[in-house]
């Protein structure tokens, strides 16, 4: 581990290339992904081709069984395609071995689920630590990132609590301070709201909103039109497949729930 790599610098964005345009954080080009073999092949995702700009806050929409974990189980290289092409800021995933795809989905990737996923019995504080213990920051270094993440989604005054002493909503707010203290480009969120009460809801979605106004690329999944109001962009899938895509603000605009409106951008 360089020394370089201990400090929080190592997690930021590498600065923009004048002569290069950045390419965009997602590039798929016919991504399929099959379960099984012969007689019970399930076609969790068929030929998809995506492409996700920087600083774009997406809702991926659908019935149950559409396919929509199996996407984001791909884009966050938690899962590899059948076949087809992914591109992660510019580097094609396929290419790497298990450790660089791990260092990269580390750097580059915030997770958050719907069943918050956070370790029984562990602190906030600590729970927020774990993903930079890997990265062999320094335990004073650490501990001030994660005190100043979960400050950020407003649980300074919880950093000493377990999950069992925490709210729903609460433990989402510390799994999403654990998301973003490696300062990650990208947060997916696979129902991130779904086992949480309307007002716990509106907090979580208002962190969200803020990551997407200070740069950062959302990726939301959900059945809930509520939340998917949030977004500038919805993708629906049905059967494995993209059968809509609508934006709904610029990706260098707003996210457009302030003006209640769904009406797609022109
Ligand atoms: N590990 C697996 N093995 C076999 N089939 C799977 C697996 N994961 C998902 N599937 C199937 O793939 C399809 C898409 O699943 P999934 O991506 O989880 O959908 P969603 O998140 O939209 O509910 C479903 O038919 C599901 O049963
Ligand atoms: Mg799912």
């Amino acid at each position: 581990m360089s020394k370089s790599a201990q400090t929080p610098a190592a997690f930021a964005e590498p600065a923009p290339n004048a002569s290069r345009p950045r390419p965009p954080v997602i590039a798929m080009r016919n991504v399929t992904k099959t379960y099984g073999v012969g007689d019970v092949e399930v076609h969790a995702l068929r030929a998809t081709t995506l492409t996700i700009e920087r600083s774009d806050y997406i809702a991926i929409m659908g019935a149950s069984g559409s396919g929509k974990s199996t996407l984001m189980n791909i884009l966050g290289c938690l899962d590899v395609p059948t076949s087809g092409r992914y591109r992660l800021a510019g580097i094609d995933v396929s290419q790497l071995d298990g450790d660089a795809v791990a260092d990269i989905r580390n750097r580059r990737i915030g997770f958050v689920f719907q069943s918050f996923n956070l370790i029984p019995r562990t602190t906030a504080l600590a729970n927020v630590e774990m993903p930079l213990v890997y990265g062999g920051m320094k335990r004073a270094e650490r501990r001030e990132l994660a005190v100043r993440a979960l400050t950020r989604v407003g649980l300074d005054h919880r950093l000493h609590y377990v999950p069992n002493q925490l709210s729903g909503g609460q433990q989402q707010r510390v799994a999403i301070a654990r998301a973003i203290v490696t300062n990650p480009a990208m947060i997916l969120a696979d129902e991130p709201t779904g086992a949480l009460d309307s007002t716990s809801t509106a907090e979580v979605l208002a962190i969200f909103d803020e990551l997407n106004i200070e740069g950062r690329t959302v990726v939301v999944i959900t059945h809930e039109d509520e939340v998917a109001r949030h977004a500038k962009r919805i993708i629906r899938l049905r059967d494995g497949l993209i059968v809509d895509d609508t934006r709904y603000a610029p990706v260098d605009g707003l996210p457009p729930h302030a003006s209640n409106s769904l009406e797609p951008a022109s």
